[in-house]
Formats: structure tokens, sequence, C-alpha cells
């Protein structure tokens, strides 16, 4: 079982406290981050995938404290971010490739399984176009989908169904329920009605707190 341990969590920006006092275990299995605009649920997924540090307290990747656990952590990482800059001139599958010789892919088996992935959300026939081409929605999919890359042991995904259709929604849905069988996922998205069966915590961020919804 995989976990991530945060104790004692404070995260600001400049004078304005995002993050208080944040203390909660994710494991393997869906955890669903719900909570009003603003709230801090990105700031949160930003700190869970190490792309920004807490001004206090501790984090524990299976038992590890950080930093000594951070590249073992950042191995087995995908992060997709809720707004990220695109490099607009590469082919989907360019991108797609890049991110997994960044992540020490071997790229014959991260092309196979970018191809998979693709399929299996609607954007296989789309991967070879250039991303300057895309809508909202392919973004979205094609953010995702480097996410899950090299199968990781920990997902922090930052509303992966936005601007999709409810059909196509679902299909990235699914895919992340299946990475919940052997990965700590966690999430926010505006479907956390439909996936709430099938998470194994769902979890409310408001004032600074995180708390069992
Ligand atoms: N880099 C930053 N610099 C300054 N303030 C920030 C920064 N990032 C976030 N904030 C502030 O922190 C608070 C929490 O933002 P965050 O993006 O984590 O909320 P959220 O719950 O993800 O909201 P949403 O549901 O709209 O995505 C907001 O008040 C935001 O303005
Ligand atoms: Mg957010």
């Amino acid at each position: 079982m995989t976990t991530l341990e945060f104790s004692g969590v404070a995260k600001s920006y400049g004078r304005k406290s995002v993050l208080a006092d944040v203390s909660v275990t994710f494991a393997t299995g869906l955890t669903l981050l719900t909570g009003p605009s603003g709230a801090g649920k990105s700031t949160l997924l930003r700190i869970v995938a190490s792309a920004e540090r807490p001004d206090r307290g501790t984090i524990s990747w299976d038992g590890v404290p950080l930093p000594t656990a951070r590249t073992a952590l950042r191995r087995t990482l995908g992060y997709a971010p809720q707004a990220v800059d695109l490099p607009e001139d590469l082919t989907a599958r360019e991108f797609a490739l890049h991110m997994a010789v960044l992540k020490g892919l071997d790229r014959k088996a991260a092309d196979l399984q970018f191809g998979a992935i693709t399929e299996a959300i609607g954007l296989h026939a789309d991967i070879n176009r250039r991303i300057a081409t895309f809508s909202g929605g392919m973004r979205r999919r094609l953010i995702f989908a480097q996410a899950l890359l090299g199968a990781p042991r920990l997902l922090a995904l930052d509303e992966p169904t936005a601007e999709l259709d409810g059909e196509t929604a679902r299909q990235v849905g699914r895919l992340i329920l299946e990475q919940a069988r052997t990965a700590a996922v966690v999430m926010t998205t505006h479907l956390a009605e439909e996936l709430a069966p099938e998470a194994s915590a769902i979890l409310r961020v408001e004032q600074g707190r995180v708390t069992s919804a």
C-alpha cells in the first residue's frame, strides 16, 4: 500500500494563508478533493506533486520523510495541473514522448502506452497533430494522458474532466478508476458525485483545513 502522509502542512502566499494545518494520509485508491473555488485544492495538489513546498509541516512517502524521499516520489509521480502552457509547435505525441523521456521511460514503451491511453479517451486520431490546433478538451486529455505515462504510483489530477463532454469525461473517469487500483490517486473533478461511490476518501478543503466530507 502506497501512502503519502501530510502532517501539520501549512502554505501561505504573502499574508494570505491558504492551507493552515493539514494532516491527512493519501493511500492507494481514489481520493476526491472537494471545496469551494479558491479554497486551496490546486495548492494542495501542487504540494502533493512536489511542485511546491509547504511553509511548515512534514510529508512522508511510504514512511520516509521528504526531502529524503523526494527523488523516489518524483520518479513515480504523474501530475496533471489545472492550467499549463503546452508546447504549441509540437505534436501531442512528440510532447508525450518528451515528457516520457524526462520521466526516464523507454521511448518505445512510452509510445505504446501513450497510444493505448489516448485510444481509451478518444484522442488517438489526433496525436500526430500540432498542439496549436487542439481544442480545450483535447488539451485537457493530453495533459491527463502524459500524467499516466509510466504507470505512476502517485497521481495528482487537477480537474482532468473539465471541458470534456459527458461521455468523454466518463471515459477519463474509467481510466482513473483503473489507475486507482494500484496508485494513490488524488484529484479534483466536477464529476465528484459520479465518482463518489468508487472513492476511498472524499475530502473537503475549506478555510485552510482538510476534513472528511
Ligand atoms: N502562486 C500564487 N500566488 C498567490 N496566491 C495564490 C497563488 N496560487 C494560489 N493562490 C491563492 O490561493 C488560494 C487558493 O487557490 P487554489 O488555486 O489552490 O484554489 P482552488 O481550490 O484550486 O480553486 P478552484 O476551484 O477555483 O480551482 C486563492 O485565494 C488563490 O488566489
Ligand atoms: Mg484549482
